[in-house]
C-alpha cells in the first residue's frame, strides 16, 4: 500500500476550495497526490504553481501514478450527474484509494433557480446531488485509505442551518415550489442527513459538514448586483464580520496528515 496520502479537492480553483487547497499542500510539503476538480484550468495551474515541490521524490518509480505526489486538474462541470459519475470513473480505475475528499463546489445560494439539461437546479445539483454522488461513487477508494482513523470527507457548505419540518417531501428537488429560502434549508438539511447517514453505514470513515461563516471569496460578489454594490458599500463593515478564504481553513475542524 502507498504511504503518499490521495487528496480530492472538488472545487478547490476558488475560494474556501482554493483556500484549502494550498494550505494542505504547504502542510505536506507537497508531499502529497493532489487532484483538484473544476472548471477553470487556469485558476488551477496558479494554485498548483503555488504549492511546494515535493521532497519524496519518486518520480523514476515504475509504480501506479497514486504513488507519486503529483499535483493535478481535472476539468469537469460538476452540475451534471452524468458528469460526476464519469469522473468518479475516471478515478476508480486510475487509483488505489482516496485519503481525504474536500467538497466545495457551489455557486451563491441566493442565485435564481437555472434547470440543467437534467432537470436540477444548479445551486442544489453542485451544493448537494453531485457530492452526493461523487462521495457515494468513491466509497470503494475511500475504504481502501491507511491513513490513521480512515478516510476524510469534508463538505463545506451549511451545517446545522436546515430544518427538517420545512422539507417538501412530495417536491425534493424543489421543481414545484422553489424559493431561495426552501432551496437553502432543503441543502443544508439534506447535507446533515446525507453525513449522519454515511457516518452510521461507513464507521472507518469520517465525515464532515462544515459551516464556513461569511468569508469573502468570489462567491460574495457573483449571484446578484444589489449584493455586489452592497458589498462595496459597507465593506469595512462586512469586512469586521467575515473572513478571508485562508484565515477560514485553519478555523475549520479539517484535519490534514500531522
Ligand atoms: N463564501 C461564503 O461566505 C460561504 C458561506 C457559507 C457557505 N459557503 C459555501 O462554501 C462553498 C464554497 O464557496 P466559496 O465561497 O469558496 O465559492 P467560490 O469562491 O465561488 O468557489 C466555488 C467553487 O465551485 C466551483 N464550481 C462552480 N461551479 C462549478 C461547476 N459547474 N462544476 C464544477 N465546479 C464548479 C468553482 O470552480 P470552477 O470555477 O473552476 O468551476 C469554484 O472552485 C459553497 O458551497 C458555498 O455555498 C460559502
Amino acid at each position: 500500500m502507498t504511504h503518499i496520502p490521495v487528496a480530492i479537492f472538488v472545487g478547490g480553483t476558488s475560494g474556501i476550495g482554493r483556500g484549502m487547497v494550498e494550505a494542505f499542500a504547504h502542510h505536506v510539503n507537497g508531499n502529497t497526490h493532489i487532484i483538484i476538480i473544476g472548471r477553470n484550468q487556469a485558476a488551477a495551474n496558479e494554485s498548483i504553481r503555488s504549492f511546494p515541490k515535493p521532497t519524496e521524490s519518486k518520480a523514476d518509480s515504475t509504480s501506479p501514478d497514486n504513488d507519486l505526489p503529483i499535483h493535478e486538474f481535472i476539468s469537469s462541470d460538476f452540475s451534471l450527474i452524468s458528469n460526476v459519475h464519469e469522473t468518479a470513473n475516471t478515478l476508480l480505475n486510475r487509483l488505489k484509494k482516496v485519503d481525504y475528499l474536500v467538497l466545495t463546489p457551489g455557486v451563491s445560494l441566493l442565485a435564481r433557480r437555472k434547470e440543467t439539461e437534467e432537470g436540477l437546479d444548479e445551486k442544489m445539483a453542485l451544493s448537494y446531488y453531485s457530492r452526493w454522488t461523487f462521495i457515494r461513487d468513491l466509497l470503494p477508494l475511500l475504504r481502501k485509505s491507511n491513513i490513521r482513523g480512515g478516510a476524510r470527507v469534508y463538505s463545506v457548505l451549511s451545517a446545522g442551518r436546515g430544518d427538517l419540518g420545512t422539507i417538501q417531501v412530495d417536491d425534493l428537488d424543489l421543481k414545484k415550489r422553489h424559493t431561495i429560502e426552501r432551496c437553502r434549508l432543503a441543502v443544508s438539511t439534506y447535507t446533515d442527513l446525507m453525513m449522519q447517514k454515511l457516518a452510521r453505514e461507513e464507521p472507518r470513515i469520517s465525515f464532515s459538514h462544515a459551516f464556513p461563516g461569511l468569508v469573502r471569496s468570489p462567491m460574495i460578489t457573483s449571484s446578484r448586483w444589489w449584493l455586489t454594490a452592497a458589498y462595496y458599500l459597507f465593506y469595512p463593515f462586512f469586512a469586521f464580520f467575515s473572513q478571508t478564504p485562508e484565515v477560514n481553513w485553519t478555523l475549520v475542524s479539517f484535519q490534514p496528515p500531522s
